[in-house]
C-alpha cells in the first residue's frame, strides 16, 4: 500500500507505523520521537542528498537503512552555480533595473567575466566536483576547502586544496557545498566577511545556517562582498525579516531552495529512489 501525504505533519504521526518504507523530501522531520512511533519500518528514502532532516544515529540503532538520492539532483546544483556566478559577475540584474527604468547605466556599472577568477569551493564532494568541471570549462581557476578529499581525487580534478582561512581570502566566488553538521554550522560569521580580500560574490546552495542570511546583507551593505546567491535558508520559506531588506539595488539572486530541482532532476531522483527501495525489498 501506498499513501502519499501533502500536509504531513500531524498525519505522519498517526500513520507512520503503518508502513515498512518511507520516501521523504527535505521538510519531514524524521527524528527520534516521530522514528520511534514505528518499529516495523525498514527503508528511509530520501528525494534529495541532505540527511539533516533525519536522525541518522537513530536510525542505525533501530537498523533502517536512509537512501539519499546521491548524484541524482547535482547537475542541477552545479548549473545554479554557474548561472549565479555569471549573473552576479556581469551584474546583469543591476543592469536591467537601471535600463527598464530608462537610466541606461552602461558606464555607471561594471561587468567582469568569470574566465581567469579564483571559484573557492567549501566543500569537493559530489556537487563540488561538478562546479569544478563547470567552471574549468568557463577558464576559471579553482581551489576548494575540503580535509576529507584523497590525493587520488585531487589529482584526478586538478585541484588545488586549501585552508580555509586562505579561500576565503583569496576567492573572486565562493560557493557553499558542504552538508549541515556540527562543523559547518555557522561557518561563515560576520567577522567572516572582513577576511574576505577579493568583496567575492557569496553562493549557498547547500543548507541554512552554515552561513545567516541576514549578515550577508551586512556584509554587502559594508562593502565586503559584491553580490550573493542565496537558495537555502535557516528557516523555510524565508522569513519577512530578510526579503523586505531585498531591493533591486543589491547585485543578488534569491531562489525558494530550487537549485537542485529541475523537471529533469526530479524524473533521475525519483527513479533512482523508487528503484532503490524495489530492490531493497526484493
Ligand atoms: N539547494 C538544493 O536544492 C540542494 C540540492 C542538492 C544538495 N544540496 C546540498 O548541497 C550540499 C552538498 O551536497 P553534496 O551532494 O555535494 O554532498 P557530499 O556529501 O557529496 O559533499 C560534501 C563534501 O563536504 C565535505 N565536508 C564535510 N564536512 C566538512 C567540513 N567540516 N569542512 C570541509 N569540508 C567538509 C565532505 O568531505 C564532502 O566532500 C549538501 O548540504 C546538500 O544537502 C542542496
Amino acid at each position: 500500500m501506498i499513501k502519499i501525504c501533502g500536509k504531513i505533519k500531524k498525519k505522519l504521526a498517526n500513520i507512520i507505523n503503518e508502513y515498512d518504507a518511507i520516501i521523504v523530501r527535505n521538510k519531514t522531520q524524521l527524528n527520534k520521537k516521530i522514528l520511534n512511533k514505528n518499529k516495523k519500518l525498514k527503508f528511509i528514502g530520501r528525494l534529495g542528498v541532505g540527511l539533516d532532516n533525519i536522525d541518522i544515529k537513530h536510525c542505525k540503532k533501530q537498523k533502517i537503512y536512509v537512501q539519499p538520492a546521491t548524484g541524482m539532483n547535482s547537475d542541477s546544483v552545479a548549473e545554479y552555480v554557474i548561472s549565479s556566478s555569471l549573473h552576479l559577475i556581469k551584474n546583469i540584474s543591476l543592469f536591467h533595473n537601471g535600463t527598464t527604468k530608462g537610466l541606461w547605466p552602461r558606464t555607471i556599472l561594471n561587468s567582469r567575466e568569470l574566465n581567469g577568477k579564483i571559484i573557492g569551493l567549501l566543500g569537493f564532494g559530489t556537487i563540488g566536483k561538478k562546479v569544478c568541471k563547470l567552471a574549468k570549462n568557463f577558464g576559471a581557476k579553482v581551489i576548494s576547502f575540503d580535509p576529507y578529499v584523497s590525493k587520488s581525487i585531487q589529482k584526478k580534478f586538478n585541484i588545488k586544496l586549501i585552508s580555509f582561512k586562505k579561500l576565503i581570502k583569496i576567492s573572486d566566488i565562493i560557493s557553499i557545498h558542504l552538508p549541515l553538521n556540527k562543523n559547518t554550522k555557522n561557518l561563515i560569521k560576520l567577522n567572516t566577511y572582513s577576511l574576505m580580500k577579493k568583496k567575492p560574490i557569496i553562493i549557498n546552495s547547500s543548507r541554512g545556517y552554515i552561513l545567516n542570511e541576514n549578515d550577508l546583507i551586512k556584509a554587502y551593505k559594508k562593502n565586503l562582498i559584491s553580490g550573493f546567491a542565496i537558495d537555502v535558508f535557516k528557516k523555510e520559506p524565508v522569513e519577512k525579516n530578510f526579503y523586505n531588506k531585498i531591493d533591486k539595488s543589491i547585485n543578488c539572486i534569491v531562489t525558494p531552495h530550487i537549485a537542485g530541482v529541475t523537471e529533469e532532476s526530479n524524473v533521475r531522483v525519483s527513479d533512482f529512489i523508487v528503484n532503490k527501495l524495489i530492490k531493497f525489498f526484493k
